[in-house]
C-alpha cells in the first residue's frame, strides 16, 4: 500500500545551545553527532505509512524480541545537504537514494517508501535542523541517515508486519580523518562481500556486518580499507567495504559493472557523468586482480579512487595483497582524482551550475 502520510511537527524544547552546535560543526568528524531531531514514519499491514512525525532525536524503545535485532530485516541510505553561496540549503540527488531504498526494500521483503515521502522526510529534518548545515565553501556538510527496520515482535523467520522508517542527520566532514590523504587498500583474495543471487546490491546493514572481518583483517595488515574480489572466480575486482572503486587509464575512468553482489553508488553513477562533462572517456568494465597489479606496474593504470556519499572521491595509494604490494600514483592524489572531485563538490555547493538538475533545493 503507498498512502503518504503527512508529517507532524513535534518540534524539540530544548535543541542544543548555539556555542555547543558552533564547536561541533567546527569539527565534526563523521557520524559522531546528530542534530535535534529526527523524522519517524511507521507502516503497518492493511494500513500503509501513517503517523509521520518530526520529533526530538532520542533513543527508541523496543521490545528485545524485535524481529530487526535478530533476523536483521534493515535498509539504509545516505545522502548529504550542503550550504549554498546564498545561504540556502540544497540535497545531492535525494530522488535516487528513495529510489535505491526502493530496491532495497523490494530484496529485504519490506515495503516500499514512495520516492515523495522519502524526499518530504529528509527535506522537514533538514529544515527543521537547518542550523546543523555546515557553512559554506569548504567540505563539511550535513549527513542524512534515512533507515527503515522491522518493528513486529516475535521470533517467527518472516517478513514482519510492521516497519519504522527514520532520517536521523549528522553533521559531516572528512570520512577519512586525512582527508584527500591516499588511503590504503588491502586486497581480500579469500573472504567475499557478497555473492550472486545474495543481496550485495541492497543498502543493508548485513552487507556492512560481514565486512567487518576482512576490515579488521585490513587494519592488522596496515590498511585503512579493504577491497573485494567477486565469489565466484576471486578474480574481479567488486568493491570497498563500503565504497565503489574507479580506475584511472590516462583519460579514462572504469568503474566495476554492477553484477548483482555490488553496490549501485550514487556518486559511482554521477561520475560517469561528470567524467564525461571534463572531457574524460567514463565506462563500466571489469578489473582483475592480476590486471589492476600489471596495469599499476606498467604504467597504463594512472590513478585509482574510491568513491561514496561518505568519502566522497578519496585516492587510493598503497595496495597490498597476499603476493605483493605497489603503490598507486607514488602515493600521491592523481590529476583526474583531483578534478573530478573538485568537479562534483563544486556541483554540490553550487559553485558549478547544476547542468543535470542534481540539486533539490529546500
Ligand atoms: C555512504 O557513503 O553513505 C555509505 O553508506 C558508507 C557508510 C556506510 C559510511
Amino acid at each position: 500500500m503507498t498512502t503518504t502520510p503527512t508529517i507532524e511537527l513535534k518540534p524539540s524544547s530544548a535543541p542544543l545551545a548555539a556555542a555547543e552546535r558552533e564547536a561541533i560543526l567546527a569539527n565534526p568528524g563523521f557520524g559522531r553527532h546528530f542534530t535535534d531531531h529526527m523524522v519517524t514514519i511507521k507502516w503497518t499491514e492493511g494500513r500503509g505509512w501513517h503517523d509521520g512525525q518530526l520529533v526530538p532525536y532520542g533513543p527508541l524503545a523496543i521490545d528485545p524480541a524485535t524481529n530487526v535485532l535478530h533476523y536483521a530485516q534493515e535498509i539504509f541510505e545516505g545522502l548529504k545537504a550542503y550550504r549554498q553561496p546564498d545561504g540556502s540549503v540544497a540535497s545531492f540527488r535525494p530522488d535516487a537514494n528513495a529510489r535505491r531504498f526502493q530496491a532495497s526494500a523490494r530484496r529485504l521483503a519490506m515495503p516500499e517508501l514512495p520516492v515523495e515521502t522519502f524526499i518530504e522526510a529528509c527535506d522537514a529534518l533538514v529544515k527543521q535542523d537547518k542550523d546543523w548545515v555546515p557553512a559554506h565553501g569548504g567540505e563539511e556538510s550535513l549527513y542524512l541517515r534515512p533507515f527503515m527496520i522491522a518493528t513486529e515482535v516475535g521470533l517467527g523467520v518472516k517478513p514482519a508486519n510492521e516497519y519504522l522508517f527514520i532520517v536521523i542527520a549528522s553533521p559531516a566532514g572528512a570520512y577519512f580523518p586525512g582527508g584527500v590523504k591516499p588511503v590504503s587498500i588491502w586486497l581480500s583474495e579469500d573472504r567475499v562481500r557478497a555473492v550472486p543471487g545474495g543481496m550485495g546490491d541492497a543498502k543493508t546493514g548485513g552487507n556492512y556486518a560481514a565486512s567487518l572481518l576482512a576490515q579488521a583483517e585490513a587494519a592488522a595488515k596496515g590498511c585503512d580499507q579493504v577491497a573485494y574480489l567477486d565469489a565466484v572466480e576471486h578474480k574481479w575486482v567488486e568493491e570497498l567495504g563500503g565504497m565503489n572503486l574507479y580506475f584511472v587509464y590516462g583519460n579514462k575512468i572504469v568503474t566495476p559493472t554492477l553484477t548483482g553482489s555490488l553496490l549501485a553508488g550514487v556518486t559511482r553513477d554521477s561520475l560517469l557523468t561528470v567524467a564525461r562533462d571534463l572531457g574524460y572517456e567514463s565506462e563500466e568494465g571489469r578489473v582483475s586482480i592480476d590486471q589492476w597489479k600489471t596495469d599499476s606496474e606498467n604504467g597504463t593504470l594512472t590513478e585509482v579512487f574510491a568513491c561514496g556519499t561518505a568519502a566522497v572521491i578519496t585516492p587510493v595509494g598503497t595496495v597490498k595483497c597476499a603476493s605483493g604490494e605497489w603503490l598507486q600514483s607514488e602515493g600521491k592524489p592523481g590529476e583526474v582524482t583531483l578534478k573530478l572531485r573538485e568537479a562534483l563538490l563544486d556541483v554540490q555547493r553550487g559553485t558549478s551550475s547544476d547542468v543535470h538538475g542534481w540539486m533539490h533545493d529546500l
